[in-house]
């Protein structure tokens, strides 16, 4: 039984054995509260969606992470794909309908549809002045204040896996992913990473929404959050390191995505990224075949610390 399309992607959930912690550094890295019980902490963003983070109190790990349907009928489509769950009525915060899969690496992922969506938060931001565009703020004194990145939503999230290709098959057969770009190393038939996307036909989409690493284990490797602008990388970056956080990666502009990026592991080493300003394409844009270390090395900044590299956590 095939798949659907999901049209992004919605939510991480992990679980923390401390939610008061997990709060604290989540607010750090520049999330808000969005709901909390006795059990779980629901955070959000300052785009409209009820959460993006969910942390359930227990021994630390990666549960999965939720995506979103287009249609309650894509839901109803995606429960006859085997190992499905029925459509059922999502029973925390947030509410909605969703389907329940497992990946070939043992993570839930969640199809979702009609969660709450309340108003987004303000955020206000100056024009910024280009070299050839010098007078966008003529007149205007920037001033930014300190404090976290503002995260407006959830971007991607990086597994690790000792078999790459079926999870990826897995991955663009159940959520109708579409390949950016295959990475290989050496020989061509030798994939050591996948960067996919949503398939939302002719409108344009973040240039991976899930990349999956060849590794020597299965695990999380990075949740990743779209942070306003580049303002926000550093201003964050300066947050973060003076509430004493340990930096993973950054800053620098990858490649492949082109996202200005910053990585930093909370207080149970789960390695969670800022970036600003990612590439777009759409279903028209062929999938890419390229080069390791060549093609992924970044356009400016550090090269990735071997620590990061092989990452994954479970
Ligand atoms: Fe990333």
């Amino acid at each position: 039984m095939s798949g659907i399309r999901v049209t992004d992607i919605a939510f991480g959930r992990v679980t923390a054995p401390d939610l008061d912690r997990a709060e604290q550094f989540l607010t750090d890295f520049g999330m808000v509260r969005s709901d909390r019980t006795r059990t779980a902490l629901y955070m959000r963003g300052t785009d409209p969606s009820h959460h993006l983070y969910v942390a359930e109190l227990g021994e630390p790990r990666f549960v999965g992470c939720g995506f979103s349907a287009a249609s309650e009928e894509d839901l109803e489509k995606l429960a006859r794909v085997e190992g499905a769950s029925p459509v059922e009525s999502i029973d925390e915060p947030g509410g909605g309908k969703r389907v329940r899969l497992t990946d070939p690496l043992g993570y839930g992922i969640e199809v979702v549809h009609g969660m709450a969506q309340p108003a987004p938060l303000p955020l206000q931001r100056q024009l910024l002045n280009y070299g050839s565009e010098r007078r966008r703020r003529a007149g205007e004194l920037m001033r930014l204040g300190k404090g976290p990145a503002h995260v407006r939503r959830i971007g991607h999230m990086v597994l690790m896996s000792t078999d790459l290709r079926r999870t990826v098959d897995w991955y663009r057969r159940t959520l109708g992913f579409l390949c950016s770009d295959d990475v290989y190393a050496e020989r061509e038939d030798n994939l050591v990473g996948s960067f996919n996307r949503c398939n939302r036909g002719d409108d344009y989409v973040d240039h991976h929404v899930f990349f999956c690493i060849q590794g020597k284990k299965n695990g999380l490797n990075h949740l990743s959050f779209e942070v306003e602008d580049i303002d926000d990388v550093m201003l964050g970056h300066e947050h973060m390191r003076s509430k004493g956080y340990r930096h993973a990666w950054g800053i620098g502009r990858h490649r492949l995505g082109s996202q200005v990026y910053d990585y930093w592991y909370d207080p149970w080493n789960r390695c969670h990224e800022h970036w600003t300003d990612t590439d777009l394409l759409n279903a028209r844009t062929p999938g890419n075949l390229a080069r390791a270390m060549v093609d992924t090395a970044s356009q400016w900044g550090e090269p990735a610390p071997q620590e990061f590299r092989e990452h994954a956590t479970p």
